[in-house]
């Protein structure tokens, strides 16, 4: 049977995953998996700030390399990410963002300068702020700070305008780069959520306004299943970017299941697959035509090793299409009757 990237396509959608460099050079299986399912790969982490630029000067593209090589060996786009996130600042950077605004705007534009010149031609959309939008007051990681942005490295250097100044910045280099948003927290129906979706289209109406080049929003759906999801406020949430003019892009699907989830593997991929559904169907419906997993094994999901989102009795959330023998799982299934339009 076709791959999912294939499937996908067959209905002009582009399904593909997060990549990590390493383990496509040294693991058959999981360079496999990569081969038949992913049309579009993302750095998992080779494209970030400290894996490109460890120490100030020095930039080491080999981790990335490894990816863009085997993608352009086998003709599959690259997406960036990311070029602003307040995660993987590596220590000098950290550093200079803190001594003010004109260091800070010397050290991104020399990153800039850099690293979208290396992917020029090949990688053709960034994430070129990744999660600038504060969490309400009772998520999970509620956000302190200054109102409706998250309180970061980049906002204190350079204040709320560090948003204009990194699109800006990338429309400067590289004309042809989709220059994308890319968030997570907005895609269930919660209060939570429904705040943190009001706060990005603030956010973005504010950009546009300013004439600020966005031109694409990532909707990370790390989704979890402790939360509803109700098709119809992320229905209304899709028709308004897109009446701004914006692509949407679901960029790192997974899920968490409860901590509570039920014994049994069946039951388990069966409520998983159902929410994968419901999600995608809503996302295609709304004119979303590029979705991307967060991986696409069990095997490698940062869910397994972030021990923020763990099961506490040790299993393994089983939140992407492939388990750890690289079995097909009815998440599988579910993705491919969504791209097929079932
Ligand atoms: O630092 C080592 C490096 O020395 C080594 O060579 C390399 C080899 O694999 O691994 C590096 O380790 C870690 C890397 O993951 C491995 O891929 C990094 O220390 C660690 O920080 C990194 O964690 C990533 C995390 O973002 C932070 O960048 C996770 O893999 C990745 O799944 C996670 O992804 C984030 C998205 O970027 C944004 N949205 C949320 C998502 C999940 O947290």
């Amino acid at each position: 049977l076709p791959g999912l990237g294939a499937l996908a396509r067959s209905r002009g959608i582009t399904f593909g995953a997060a990549v990590q460099g390493q383990l496509l050079e040294t693991e058959p299986d999981y360079q496999r998996a990569f081969e038949t399912e992913a049309a579009i790969l993302v750095p998992e982490w080779e494209a970030k700030w400290s894996a490109l630029q460890p120490q100030e000067g020095r930039f080491d593209t080999a981790p990335l390399d490894s990816i863009l090589r085997w993608a352009q060996s086998r003709a599959r786009p690259v997406r960036g990410h990311a070029l602003v996130w307040h995660n993987d600042i590596p220590g000098w950077a950290q550093a200079a963002l803190a001594e003010g605004r004109h260091r800070a705007m010397a050290v991104m534009a020399a990153h800039f300068d850099r690293v979208l010149a290396h992917g020029r031609g090949q990688i053709r959309d960034w994430d070129v702020v990744n999660e600038p939008v504060a969490n309400p007051p009772g998520s999970d990681v509620p956000q302190a700070g200054p109102g409706e942005l998250r309180d970061t490295p980049w906002l204190r250097a350079l204040g709320p305008g560090y948003i204009d100044i990194a699109f800006r910045m990338a429309r400067e280099r590289d004309p042809t780069l989709r220059l994308t948003l890319n968030e997570y927290g907005v895609e269930e129906d919660t209060p939570d959520a429904a705040e943190k979706r009001r706060r990005l289209l603030s956010l973005l109406r504010s950009l546009l306004s300013r004439g600020v080049p966005v031109d694409a929003v990532g909707i990370q759906a790390h989704l979890q299943m402790a939360r509803p999801f109700r098709p119809a406020p992320f229905a209304a949430f899709l028709a308004e970017l897109r009446q701004m003019g914006l692509a949407v892009l679901i960029t790192e699907l997974d899920m968490r299941e409860t901590q509570e989830a039920p014994p049994g593997l069946a039951v388990r991929d069966t409520m998983v697959a159902e929410r994968t559904h419901a999600f995608v169907a809503t996302a295609l419906e709304g004119g979303v035509r590029t979705v991307l997993t967060w991986g696409l094994s069990d095997r490698h999901s940062w869910l397994a090793s972030d021990a923020g989102v763990m099961l506490r009795d040790g299993r393994t959330h089983r939140g992407l299409p492939l388990d750890e023998e690289w079995r097909r799982k009815p998440m599988w299934e579910a993705l491919a009757r969504a791209f097929q339009g079932g």
